[in-house]
């Protein structure tokens, strides 16, 4: 399983990477204004340290618009993958761009229909997000499933990325579904390690250490 890191903060992303553990980068116009620093620039700092795919959304909503802006995004890294909404003229853009060897993140992914036609039109990945059905009680984990299933009837191409995550049990449930990837906020990457018996149990065996450690052989 991959792991992306769904963030444009260079801090955290250069953190990831320094535990080999980022495969790769999303980011969407809001994670850059968070930055508040320019996409061009920012994307190209990105790209000094990963050198995985880094996906990165427009904002245009005409295929030509898409398929123009792609072209500008790719001269900044050649590592870049475009975001691509799940519209019309967003799948038309898809098989445009794939046949040019650009590849594509379908994204804003919310129904099993909408990532058949995605993998219909060629795209390299698509973005199922999990938080936002599971904040309007739905079940984000199960279109993750429905896609897998349908993914492997037809042996199609297009990566699984499961994106708007919210906690490390979505990270577990979107490793047993069999995902191939997961796009992590910083936050809930940073909070994957930690379990407080794992503290507890270090502290006391550091007490321990001690208790015998300048003992006279
Ligand atoms: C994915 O590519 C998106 O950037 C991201 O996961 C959206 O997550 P959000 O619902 O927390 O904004």
């Amino acid at each position: 399983m991959k792991f992306f890191l769904d963030t444009a903060n260079l801090d955290a992303i250069r953190k990831a990477a320094e535990l080999g553990m980022c495969d790769g980068v999303t980011t969407n116009p809001t994670l850059i204004a968070q930055e508040m620093k320019h996409h061009d620039h920012l994307i190209s700092e990105i790209a000094k340290i990963i050198k995985g795919p880094i996906s990165v959304e427009g904002d245009s909503d005409t295929c030509d618009g898409i398929v123009k802006e792609a072209e500008i995004f790719k001269s900044w890294a050649p590592n870049v993958v475009i975001k691509v909404p799940m519209t019309h003229e967003g799948l038309k853009a898809v098989r445009i761009l794939e046949k040019k060897g650009i590849h594509t993140n379908v994204t804003l992914v919310f129904s099993p229909s909408q990532a058949l036609l995605a993998a219909k039109a060629g795209a390299s990945y698509v973005s199922p997000f999990v938080g936002r059905l599971d904040d309007i009680s739905e079940n984000g984990m199960q279109l993750v499933r429905d896609i897998l299933e349908i993914y492997k009837n037809y042996g199609f191409k297009t990566q699984v990325i499961v994106a708007s995550i919210r906690h490390p049990n979505h990270v577990v449930e979107a490793a047993k579904a069999g995902a191939h990837i997961a796009t992590i906020p910083a936050d809930v990457f940073n909070k994957m390690w930690h379990h407080p018996l794992t503290d507890k149990g270090i502290a006391k065996f550091k007490e321990d250490y001690k208790k015998t450690a300048n003992l006279k052989k």
